[in-house]
């Protein structure tokens, strides 16, 4: 009896200790295709890093991101996200080096040209690029400067309907000369603000006399004072009303503000973005139409400055209309746009 009950003991023994191997062996093998995820994407990225601590720390980060990520597309939303070019950022470090809106925390004006604007006479869908006063997706790199192509964007796209030309416009500029108030180059600033020192400056040179850095500069006087385009004034939308802003980006490509540093617009790659996204303003962006999706879902068409691999081919599309008035992501608190 007592044999017996040993070798069952035994048995028992051997079976726990084979499983407790089973399940290490699983985790390890679990470790090494993460791991050798991680080297692809290092290699897609062109990403180095100093020395294997940064390596191990970086691949913490990318294995949660990646965890985040698989967890959000196994349930079946309206858009999708993917590990891209962010993946091994931790929020702090993407929210400080590829965002930058600052809001000013001064009161914005009240004058809404689109108050009277009938919302039963505006189309059903509105695309800018549609009509050439959207130049191609930009790039901000490693500067939080966004609030300079969220300006940028709905200056050139005024430009263009009211002097039939397209001209891409210096983002440099306002981050080498919009230095004496609130904004600050690479390390953020905002749309209104941007908008005041255009006015002030008589306007804004091209890209190509201006090329961006995505890094903080000396204001070459030279270049910023051969003005290629001005305007008048700016306008804030009424905030957080849907319908406002619809009224305006039916009349011209609009600045915006959201929390760009959420996980979800962050790591977004199709479809219409909805569900629950932060609304702690961080990122400008621009809003250049409106639609509505094959499954009925309404949406803003925006244009972002993470280049044409983040993205719609660096487009989003965001749920319009939601319940919250704030919009999603906080989009309907902030928006404005220049005047001619
Ligand atoms: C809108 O209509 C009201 C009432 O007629 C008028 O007082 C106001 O000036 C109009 N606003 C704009 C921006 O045209």
């Amino acid at each position: 009896m007592a044999g017996r009950r040993s070798s069952a003991f035994l048995f028992a023994a051997v079976l726990a200790c084979a499983c407790a191997l089973g399940a290490l062996a699983a985790r390890d093998l679990a470790d090494q295709a993460m791991a050798a995820r991680h080297e692809q994407w290092m290699a897609k990225y062109g990403r180095v890093y100093v020395d294997a601590a940064e390596k191990a720390r970086r691949f913490e980060v990318f294995r949660a991101n990646v965890a985040f990520i698989e967890s959000v597309n196994s349930q079946n939303h309206k858009f999708w996200v993917e590990v891209n070019q962010f993946a091994d950022l931790t929020d702090d470090e993407f929210r400080a080096t590829r965002t930058g809106y600052k809001p000013a925390g001064k009161a914005r004006t009240t004058a809404f040209r689109y108050a009277n604007v009938s919302l039963d006479d505006l189309p059903d869908s509105v695309d800018w690029r549609t009509k050439g006063a959207v130049t191609p997706i930009k790039d901000q790199g490693q500067c939080g400067c966004c609030w300079a192509f969220s300006t940028v964007a709905s200056m050139e796209g005024i430009v263009k309907l009211s002097t039939g030309k397209l001209i891409s416009l210096s983002e440099q500029e306002l981050v080498d000369c919009d230095v004496n108030g609130m904004d600050q180059g690479c390390e953020g600033g905002e749309m209104d603000n941007a908008f005041e020192f255009i006015i002030d400056n008589g306007g804004l040179t091209t890209e190509s006399n201006y090329p961006y850095t995505a890094s903080d500069g000396t204001c070459n006087s030279n270049k910023a004072s051969n003005d290629a385009a001005s305007i008048k004034g700016y306008e804030d939308v009424p905030a957080n009303d849907e319908a406002s802003l619809r009224k305006a980006v039916a009349n011209q490509p609009v600045s915006v503000a959201v929390d760009g540093g959420d996980s979800l617009f962050r790591f977004y790659k199709g479809g219409v973005l909805s569900g629950s996204c932060g609304t702690e303003l961080d990122h400008g962006i621009a809003a250049v139409g409106y639609g509505v999706a094959s499954d009925g879902t309404k949406y803003w068409l925006m244009k972002n400055s993470w280049g044409t691999s983040w993205g719609e081919g660096g487009y989003i599309r965001m749920e319009r209309d939601i319940a919250d008035e704030e919009g999603l992501c906080g989009l309907a608190m902030q928006p404005s746009y220049p005047t001619v």
